[in-house]
């Protein structure tokens, strides 16, 4: 095992018969909160007008920001800390996905800090870890995806940049957050499956390249994978059913709150590294969306250069049950039995279907070596990755023609 820390802040209600005890303890965070949401659909669902008659109960006064996107801008994010300091807010209430829960997290440290914007604190910016601390953040997630309920990370967009990068420090961990399915259970398909492509990256990408020296980060991690792959298929049947939805929003939580890699190796987050720069050229790209497209083409190209063989094979064996007498048999046996998978789940397509053509495939590639390259000309997965293999990378998508979706 390798040394690690773990420090789990955030107190998690799980339920919705869990809506009482989560809101009393909101008046301890202070007096007035800022409810912050995206681009209407808590509001249009009701949930925003149950959270407010809740607030109402337990005597904590509000302020409400709409107007956060998909993928969250900087500018929006600016805009409503300035709202927040002119209201003297005492802390956040996040109520959407990972892009309301991320700009809370900022807002409530450019509150915090007394700052205006947020873009030059984000990673690769010239005020890269200078923010000193954060308002309390309180969370709601309404999506599957990104753990933000439980992370110390929020990724912030910059469309007049073409740039997305996080900010992340201990402080912006949530005190709380309240796992409520019945709230999940309005997610559209797509967004539903772009989630459950998120999740399994965040158990991914150390599995494969951070060793294995955790057996118990392996089960925990497997765990997680399993249950989404089982999930996910169940619940394109019968989108309203909570137990599923309960089931992916947990695995969604436990995916990115440390537990799944600790007593690994530290291991670069490159698919990620390499999703943020094209959302970032392409802001309407879902996170968990540009994973998808570039699952198989990633691991392809990590079989094809002898990476990251052993984890693949064992999870070939642990996730489907295959166990080839070569080793690089089984690790392709995994990548095509997950293909398959993704296949099935309307997960497969092209960076081009997106909107990414071929000919900026060289602008991304030089983003996300910039941003995340660490001063190097090239990142890290398992050995360098410079900007000629994350090109071949991009362009192995493209082969990767969809699926027509049987209804
Ligand atoms: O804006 P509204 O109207 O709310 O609609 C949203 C949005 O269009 C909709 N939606 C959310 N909950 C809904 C719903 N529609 C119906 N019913 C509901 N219950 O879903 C759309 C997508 O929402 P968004 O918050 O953008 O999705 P997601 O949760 O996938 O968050 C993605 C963002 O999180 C970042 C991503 O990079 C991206 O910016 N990430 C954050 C991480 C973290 N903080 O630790 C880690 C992740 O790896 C990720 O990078
Ligand atoms: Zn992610």
């Amino acid at each position: 095992m390798n040394p690690f820390e773990l420090h789990i802040p955030t107190r998690i209600y799980f339920g919705k018969e869990k809506a009482d005890d989560f809101f009393e303890q909101l008046p301890s965070y202070g007096k007035k909160a800022m409810i912050v949401i995206g681009g209407g659909s808590v509001e249009r669902m009701g949930y925003l007008d149950e959270v407010q008659d809740h607030l109402k109960n337990v005597g904590v006064d509000f302020v409400l920001f709409e107007g956060i996107e998909a993928n969250p801008h900087a500018q929006t994010i600016n805009k409503a800390a300035k709202i927040g300091k002119e209201e003297s807010v005492d802390f956040m209430i996040a109520l959407g996905g990972g892009s309301v829960m991320d700009a809370s997290k900022a807002i409530a440290g450019l509150i915090h800090d007394d700052l205006d914007d947020i873009w030059p604190y984000t990673v690769g910016g010239p005020k890269y870890r200078q923010i000193k601390g954060a308002l309390p953040v309180t969370c709601i997630p309404t999506t599957a995806a990104t753990a933000s309920e439980v992370t110390a990370h929020a990724v912030i967009s910059n469309p007049e940049v073409k740039g997305k990068s996080p900010v992340s420090y201990p402080f912006m961990k949530p005190s709380a957050s309240w796992l409520n399915p019945a709230y999940h259970t309005s997610l559209p398909k797509t967004t539903t499956r772009d989630g459950a492509s998120d999740i399994l990256s965040h158990v991914f990408e150390n599995y494969l390249l951070g060793g294995n020296d955790s057996d118990l980060a392996d089960r925990y991690s497997e765990g997680v994978m399993e249950t989404v792959l089982d999930t996910l298929p169940k619940l394109e049947l019968d989108p309203k059913n909570e137990h599923l939805r309960g089931q992916l929003l947990w695995a969604s939580t436990m995916a990115l709150n440390g537990m799944q890699i600790a007593g690994r190796k530290g291991a670069p987050f490159t698919l990620h590294n390499l999703e943020h720069a094209l959302s970032g050229q392409n802001p309407e790209l879902a996170h968990g969306r540009g994973l998808a497209i570039l699952y198989p083409a990633y691991f392809r190209w990590l079989y094809k250069n002898d990476r990251a063989i052993d984890r693949m094979a064992l999870l070939a064996k642990r996730l489907f049950g295959i166990s080839k007498e070569d080793q690089k048999d089984s690790a392709m046996a995994f990548i095509n039995n997950f293909e398959g998978w993704l296949k099935d789940s309307q997960l497969y397509e092209r960076l081009s279907d997106q909107n990414i053509p071929e000919e900026v495939f060289g602008d991304v590639a030089d983003y996300a070596i910039k941003i995340y390259g660490g001063g190097k000309d090239e990142l890290a997965a398992a050995g360098p990755l410079t900007r000629k293999n994350i090109i071949e990378i991009f362009k192995l998508t493209e082969m990767q023609e969809p699926v027509e979706e049987v209804v």
